[in-house]
């Protein structure tokens, strides 16, 4: 059974202005997306460095929204408690992060929030096979993590794969993609089975004023 659910706009903020994160965060808000993309790198697991809990916590006040938080970090068990306490609604943590994911995932939901896996690229579908009972939301990167404005990997197949592993669970577990995504290949993952579409170039370009008509091309 498909399930019919409407498209949610994740913005990331990496592509915001970070010397004013906090009205960035408002604008993109008001501009009618449903959830904040936080996408959180150390330099290690990715070959760049954002910023850590301490920029979520300073963040939560400046909107309600849906703190989504995505972790690009290895080892990650660590910062999962600093995460939560900062006011992440979801935590997505890498299938690559480390060893033991499913662990990973149990100590997420253990703090009361939802819990993510992201894959990368070339991270095949069915290494989440046995976690769908313990996640609220599979990201499937289609970009290689670490930098915003990258050309779109058209890992449409994997995307329909994952759709069918989540619709054969019956629960309502977002499938978000994230890397790439402007308003022609936002419909090609909708039509592959997508509902959450994170976007930084698409959301940010041409300034505040031009946020919500972003959004919505992304939405069409
Ligand atoms: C990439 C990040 C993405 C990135 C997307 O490592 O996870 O969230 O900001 O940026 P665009 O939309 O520019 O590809
Ligand atoms: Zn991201």
């Amino acid at each position: 059974m498909a399930s019919v659910r409407p498209v949610r706009i994740a913005p990331s903020i990496l592509s915001a202005d970070f010397a004013k994160l906090g009205e960035e965060v408002r604008a993109i808000d008001a501009a009618g997306a449903e959830y904040i993309h936080i996408d959180v790198m150390d330099g290690h697991f990715v070959p760049n460095l954002t910023f850590g809990a301490p920029v979520v916590k300073c963040l939560r006040p400046h909107s309600q929204k849906v703190f989504d938080v995505h972790l690009m970090v290895a080892p990650v068990d660590h910062l999962i408690g600093d995460f939560a306490d900062a006011g992440a609604d979801i935590i997505t943590v890498h299938q690559e992060a480390g060893p033991h994911l499913h662990r990973t995932l149990q100590s997420i939901k253990a703090r009361g929030i939802k819990a993510g896996v992201s894959l990368n690229p070339s991270t095949p579908a069915a290494t989440v096979a046995h976690v769908m009972d313990l996640v609220d939301l599979v990201l499937v990167m289609t970009v290689n993590p670490g930098f915003g404005g990258q050309s779109f990997i058209p890992l449409l197949d994997k995307i329909k794969a994952i759709r069918g592993m989540i619709d054969a669970t019956g629960r309502a577990i977002d499938l978000e993609v994230d890397g790439g995504i402007t308003p022609d290949t936002a419909k090609q993952v909708i039509a592959a089975g997508a509902d959450v579409l994170v976007a930084g170039t698409a959301v940010f370009r041409d300034g505040p004023e031009h946020y919500a008509r972003n959004i919505k091309a992304l939405r069409a």
